[in-house]
C-alpha cells in the first residue's frame, strides 16, 4: 500500500488533534467549573428566612423556654437535607405579644448557655448573664447573650430567624 499522501497526512494530524482537544474539554469542562463554583460561591445554604418556633399562647410571660431552631430544609450543592437542627435560643415572653429572644451559643467560646431559674449561666467558664442578656460583672464572655431577630404572625405565632455570630468578641458581628 502506498504511504498516506502529504495533503492527506496533514488533514489526519489536524482531525486527530480536534477530536482529542474536543474531548479532553469535554472531559475538563466540568472538573474546572466545579473548582470554580467552589471558590466563587457559598455551596452550603441554610435558611434565612424566620422559622416558626410555636404559637405565642406556648411561652409564659418572663419565664424563659429554650426552643430548638430546625429548619425545613438545608441544601447544598449535591444533596439537600430535611429538619436539620440549627442551633437553640433562649425566649422569653415580655408581654402579650412581644418577646426577648437570644441564642443559647455562649458569645465567649461557643459552648450551650443554660437558665438557672434566676440568669443565663454557661457552664463551661462559668459566665452569668442577666435576664435581659447582659454579661454579668465577672463574666469571661466579652459580651452579653446574642439576640435574634423575631417577628409574631398575624395568626399568633411566633417566628426567628436563626444567625451565628463571631465568638470572643466585644461587639457582635456575623460568623
Ligand atoms: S464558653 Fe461560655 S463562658 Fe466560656
Amino acid at each position: 500500500m502506498a504511504p498516506p499522501k502529504p495533503d492527506r497526512r496533514k488533514f489526519l494530524k489536524l482531525a486527530t488533534s480536534a477530536v482529542g482537544g474536543g474531548l479532553g474539554l469535554i472531559v475538563v469542562a466540568p472538573a474546572l467549573r466545579l473548582l470554580g463554583e467552589a471558590a466563587g460561591s457559598t455551596t452550603v445554604k441554610t435558611p434565612i428566612d424566620p422559622i416558626d418556633v410555636g404559637a405565642v399562647e406556648r411561652f409564659p410571660v418572663d419565664t424563659p423556654i429554650k426552643v430548638t431552631i430546625v429548619a425545613a430544609e438545608v441544601t447544598d450543592a449535591w444533596t439537600s437535607a430535611r429538619d436539620v437542627v440549627l442551633g437553640a435560643a433562649w425566649v422569653r415572653r415580655t408581654g402579650d405579644k412581644s418577646f426577648e429572644v437570644f441564642s443559647a451559643v455562649c458569645p465567649h467560646l461557643g459552648c450551650g448557655v443554660d437558665f438557672d431559674g434566676k440568669q443565663f449561666a454557661c457552664p463551661c467558664h462559668d459566665s452569668k448573664f442577666a435576664l435581659a442578656g447582659a454579661a454579668q460583672p465577672g463574666a469571661v464572655a466579652k459580651r452579653g447573650l446574642d439576640s435574634l431577630e423575631h417577628d409574631v404572625t398575624a395568626d399568633g405565632r411566633l417566628r426567628i430567624t436563626w444567625a451565628r455570630f463571631a465568638l470572643d468578641t466585644e461587639e457582635k458581628r456575623p460568623a
